[in-house]
């Protein structure tokens, strides 16, 4: 074969796979056989493997992965992806259905489609040829992940015309492809994915597209981004050209009232388990496009469409035990153990029921059978006993007297919810506080996870947090499993996090109510590590946001010899104890005093960035409106917080406004 020949062949053979491709996974519907479809393939890896130099961006033999990335490259996405409001009941939808024939003064017919749970992605095309892909990141930037979603069967890498456009969808694995994977999971002992959303987005991250072709993954797609020399007078027009462009699209609905919506969102809630995927709601949108324009969008969603979410998908299932954990602060918390079962697309085998008073006001008692339901479709939780299940065996459950860790007596003080173990030495607290020490928004040490922390207690290796800084090669390398590679990491990253801010360092302690954000209050405040430590309740409580409790135990916990010997350890390890901000003089400190609320959508800015500008001035942000706020600014939208501005006669400022005030 000359390469004449070849580019003929190729060709040839790129146009048959991909339509054979089409049929056999968009339409369902093969026209040749298994073995026919794998020995065209086969010919065209060996002439592409001869000639490399012809081989096309859109062949099919690049369905199976490639060359692994060293990392993602940004991808700014030409019109943002934006998100959606949600919708619960009714009432929200008519609401919505308000809005809308209110903002346009005429009759609205919505279109419905399923609301598919897994990763939203762009899909752009030159020519008809599939070019680029991106995640949705922030919705403005994305991370270019072309090769991942080349993997992925129904996402044509050729289309029927040769235009230029950009569509969004959403990238998901069907149940079955799903169990499959946690089937295989099982079997190589490896960690079960928790719902398809994750199997999603986890492999669509995948570095080595070959992992990516091996999890069955799947589009529908729902949006024409951007195109070239075509407008579209409503969604369904765009969604019938997207069809015969090769994509594979959801299912959709046209409705002309939003009585007829609700009772299709009524209809697929029952429906919904009898789906070939995972849906957590519907989505209403707008079908005309030119009503579309009049509504307009928000910054992060558009008027002109609404997420309807399904209610909290219930289970029964048997409560076989309840295990108590102790936390970090020796907080004592119940366990629900439950024959495991399928909510909301998770397997759920455990829940919290956070302390005694949540067990006892619903009667919990193990070996009854509940209902559980997953909270936002995030954290599952028990809703009620089935009592018409109880038999006679059940058990009531009483907080334990003793820390089933070190057997410590417990105490549950007047005013708490919770029960505590009161030993600060209870290895199970010594474990958490280790976690949390280490945690990516404290010390943020790399490489030291639970199962290692673990480790290095069980071997004796460290007693408390500032152990850390004084293990040894050696004695990392002792650890079950820890080669020579990964030893210098992590000794390599506890020792970079000498470095960090105070903030972190105080954050890290784990001190009682004093959370992240406490942390960088107080070290921007009192600067270094010994003036927090002798630092008066009325010291702490000057600062705005820090209340009488976290003084009062900020004050006992430098009061304690455990702890001021911890900190001895970091000093003389050399762990940073000092407020790392530089204060820039050059600035005119010009908002020095002034308090402002910042409101609705500002154009120049994100809100976050007029914050920092505002703090940078030496002014401060505040969340409410008050007689005391010198400037309300206010954006596009801006609702209760103006009007309360205007009320209170504090003067109201235009983003213009806030620029040259800030010149
Ligand atoms: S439309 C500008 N349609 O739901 C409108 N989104 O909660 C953009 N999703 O980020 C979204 N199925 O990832 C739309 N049929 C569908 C969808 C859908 C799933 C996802 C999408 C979005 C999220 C919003």
């Amino acid at each position: 074969m000359n390469i004449q020949e070849a580019k003929i062949e190729i060709e040839k053979l790129t146009n048959e796979l991909n339509e054979h491709n089409y049929n056999y996974y968009v339409l369902d519907h093969p026209t040749i056989s298994d073995y026919e479809y794998d020995q065209m393939m086969n010919k065209l890896i060996e002439i592409e493997k001869e000639f490399p130099e012809l081989m096309q961006s859109d062949s099919p033999t690049q369905r199976v992965g490639g060359v692994a990335l060293e990392s993602f490259n940004q991808v700014t996405h030409t019109v943002p992806m934006l998100s959606l409001d949600n919708s619960y009941n009714q009432g929200d939808l008519l609401d919505f259905d308000g809005r809308t024939r209110k903002a346009l003064d005429e009759e609205v017919e919505y279109v419905v489609e399923p609301k598919i749970d897994g990763l939203s992605v762009t899909l752009s095309y030159e020519n008809g040829i599939f070019v680029k892909g991106a995640t949705r990141g922030d919705g403005y930037i994305g991370e270019n992940i072309t090769q991942n979603l080349k993997t992925i069967k129904t996402i044509p890498l050729r289309l029927s015309e040769n235009v230029n456009v950009e569509v969004r969808g959403e990238v998901y694995i069907s149940r079955e492809k799903f169990e499959e994977l946690n089937k295989r999971q099982e079997e190589n002992e490896q960690p079960l994915f928790a719902n398809p959303r994750n199997v999603a987005a986890g492999s669509l991250r995948q570095l080595d597209s070959k992992i990516t072709a091996q999890r069955n993954l799947d589009i529908f797609v729902f949006n024409i981004q951007t195109i070239d020399g075509k407008t579209f007078d409503t969604h369904i027009d765009g969604f019938e050209y997207l069809k015969k462009l090769g994509f594979k699209t959801s299912n959709y609905n046209v409705c002309n009232s939003m009585k007829e919506v609700i009772e299709l969102c009524d209809e697929w809630s029952e429906k919904r388990a009898t789906l070939s995927y995972e849906i957590d709601g519907l989505v209403v949108k707008v079908n005309d496009l030119n009503q579309r324009e009049i509504l307009g969008t928000k910054s992060k969603s558009p008027r002109w469409a609404i997420a309807y979410k399904f209610p909290a998908e219930q289970k029964e299932t048997l409560l076989k035990d309840i295990e108590v954990q102790v936390g970090r602060t020796g907080a004592l918390t119940p366990t629900a153990i439950f024959e495991p079962v399928r909510v909301a697309g998770s397997v759920i085998s455990r829940a919290t029921l956070h302390n005694e008073d949540y067990i006892q006001e619903k009667d919990i008692r193990i070996g009854d059978y509940v209902i559980i339901q997953k909270a936002g479709d995030v954290i599952p939780a028990v809703v009620k006993v089935v009592l018409d299940k109880r038999n006679e065996d059940v058990k009531p459950f009483n907080m334990p007297e003793h820390c089933p860790i070190c057997g410590e007596e417990t105490v549950r003080l007047e005013g708490e919810a919770a029960t505590r173990c009161v030993n600060s030495a209870c290895p199970a607290q010594l474990r958490r506080s280790i976690i949390h020490f280490v945690a990516r928004n404290a010390m943020n040490i790399d490489g030291l996870g639970e199962s290692i922390v673990t480790l290095l207690l069980d071997n004796g290796l460290i007693s408390d947090i500032a152990d850390l800084y004084y293990l040894k090669k050696e004695e990392v390398l002792s650890l079950e499993r820890m080669g020579e590679k990964s030893a210098n990491n992590l000794l390599n990253s506890i020792e970079k996090s000498k470095g960090n801010d105070l903030s972190r360092v105080v954050f890290g302690l784990g001190i009682k109510l004093v959370g992240a954000r406490a942390g960088v209050l107080l070290a921007d405040v009192f600067k270094d590590m010994d003036t927090l430590m002798n630092a008066s309740f009325e010291d702490i409580t000057v600062i705005p946001e820090i209340g009488d409790k976290m003084a009062q135990s900020l004050v006992a916990f430098f009061k304690e010899e455990r702890n001021l010997e911890i900190i001895e350890k970091f000093k003389s390890t050399g762990v940073n104890m000092k407020s790392l901000k530089v204060e820039d003089d050059s600035i005119e400190k010009k908002f020095e005093g002034m308090t402002f609320v910042i409101t609705g959508t500002l154009s120049k800015y994100k809100r976050t960035d007029a914050k920092d500008i505002v703090e940078k001035l030496g002014g401060k942000v505040s969340g409410s409106v008050s007689k005391k706020t010198h400037y309300v600014l206010a954006g596009e939208e801006a609702g209760s917080k103006l009007t309360k501005a205007q009320e209170l006669g504090v003067p109201v400022i235009s983003e213009e406004e806030f620029e040259e005030m800030v010149k």
